[in-house]
């Protein structure tokens, strides 16, 4: 197994573009609560690893929400099972060794203070989910300001109201001692601004250095936004891992070094994290795509590329997670790459999302049995879609590949 050099801030960083994607109508809110928390986090003198949990915390808090039917709830100030979305991010976490530490954080981020204060927990727990709380609840009341166009600077003084009338009971007196410090400037609402905001991550990520990772680690950390994917819909659940478990079986039926088998594998798990961004409806929807609903669901390798593009030593798992829709004789999207453009691997990670969305039952379709499967995939061959090599690597061990796909190998 190989190990890789990775900064764990610009892959959390990155990955969490996608969780952004969610919000369709308000993009970004992690990336304003990681600023604003950063900011009341340096104001109370933290440093070292505890800004760092703040950091991640703060990025990954809404990793629990995946439907944008769920996410149209955050922008209220409370709603029922809101707790849900804690428990399910916190389950995230926790399976994964190099952000597991961060759950307790992700857990309480909706608790009140005169609850929090209570539990037996470590202080900084305490103080890194309320921190996230305060901020969260600010974002939220900042869009409702903003609705329609308004400037920021007329309703800060409502949002202060807000944050000073749960000081003791909903948020810890000490934070918000801390945020109206730094809220005081006309500059803290201007950088919540998506351009600034950016600007301000960029140079925090910038701070922290690579570290060598293992593939079981680096692979976790991925499986967390997969499954974040897969849960979008009932029908797509675990398509990604049968999708990056099939592609690996291939990669080594292709003798590719066990680095690329294990890329491969990476890039099976996050070639669709670009749909985070199509409404559940359209995932969801049995009968046939209008155009629109058609160009929507379209864009997602465009921006499963953009999401992964960033991330150091995972370039080649954005290439060729961005290429799965493309096509051997040129005809696929986004872009139309020729034949001489596609490598093996992206080949290969065509064939099997192909595979695997034949295995599985869809909402206008039952699953399909694996010689089914095999015609499809043979019929792409013959007209120039799918690569024919590969293709027949499939049929060679047809019954193994349809198991692998369906994880029950
Ligand atoms: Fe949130
Ligand atoms: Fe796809
Ligand atoms: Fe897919």
């Amino acid at each position: 197994m190989a190990s890789y050099n990775v900064n764990l801030h610009e892959v959390v960083y990155s990955l969490s573009n996608a969780l952004d994607l969610v919000g369709v109508s308000h993009i970004h809110h992690g990336k304003r609560v990681a600023y604003m928390a950063t900011e009341v986090g340096k104001q109370l003198g933290w440093n070292g690893p505890m800004m760092d949990d703040l950091f991640q915390s703060a990025i990954l808090h809404d990793i629990g929400v995946s439907k944008t039917q769920v996410h149209k709830h955050l922008a209220e100030l409370e709603w029922e099972l809101e707790k849900d979305h804690c428990i399910v991010g916190h389950d995230l976490l926790q399976g994964c060794s190099l952000l597991s530490h961060l759950s307790g954080n992700i857990l309480y981020h909706h608790s009140h203070w005169e609850v929090l204060e209570r539990l037996e927990l470590d202080d900084s727990t305490k103080l890194i989910a309320n921190c996230i709380y305060l901020v969260d609840r600010v974002d939220v009341q900042t869009l409702r300001e903003m609705a329609g166009g308004q400037d920021i600077l007329l309703g800060k003084d409502r949002i202060w109201e807000m944050v000073r009338k749960n000081s003791g009971d909903w948020f810890y007196p000490g934070l918000v001692e801390a945020f109206m410090e730094v809220s005081k400037s006309d500059a803290f609402w201007f950088r919540l601004e998506r351009e600034h905001v950016n600007g301000y991550l960029s140079t925090w990520l910038s701070h922290s250095g690579e570290k060598a990772v293992s593939f079981t680690e680096l692979k976790k950390v991925v499986e967390i936004f997969s499954y974040v994917v897969d849960a979008k819909s009932s029908f797509t659940k675990e398509h990604s891992e049968g999708v990056a478990m099939l592609a690996h079986h291939l990669g080594r039926e292709f003798a590719l070094s066990e680095e690329s088998c294990e890329l491969l594998e990476l890039a099976g798990l996050l070639h669709d994290i670009g749909k985070l961004r199509v409404p559940d409806e359209l995932l969801e929807k049995t009968g046939s795509l209008s155009e629109t609903e058609y160009c929507v669901m379209h864009r997602h390798s465009f921006d499963t590329y953009d999401i992964l593009k960033n991330i150091r030593g995972m370039e080649q798992v954005a290439t060729w997670a961005a290429q799965h829709h493309e096509r051997v004789d040129g005809s696929g999207y986004p872009y139309m790459s020729g034949e001489h453009e596609i490598s093996i691997e992206a080949r290969i990670l065509a064939v099997a999302d192909v595979f695997q969305a034949l295995a599985q039952r869809r909402p206008y379709r039952e699953a399909l049995p694996p010689e089914k499967i095999l015609k499809i995939l043979q019929l792409e061959a013959d007209s120039g879609k799918l690569d024919r090599v590969v293709v027949a690597k499939v049929e060679k061990n047809l019954q193994h590949c349809w198991e692998t796909s369906l994880l029950m190998k």
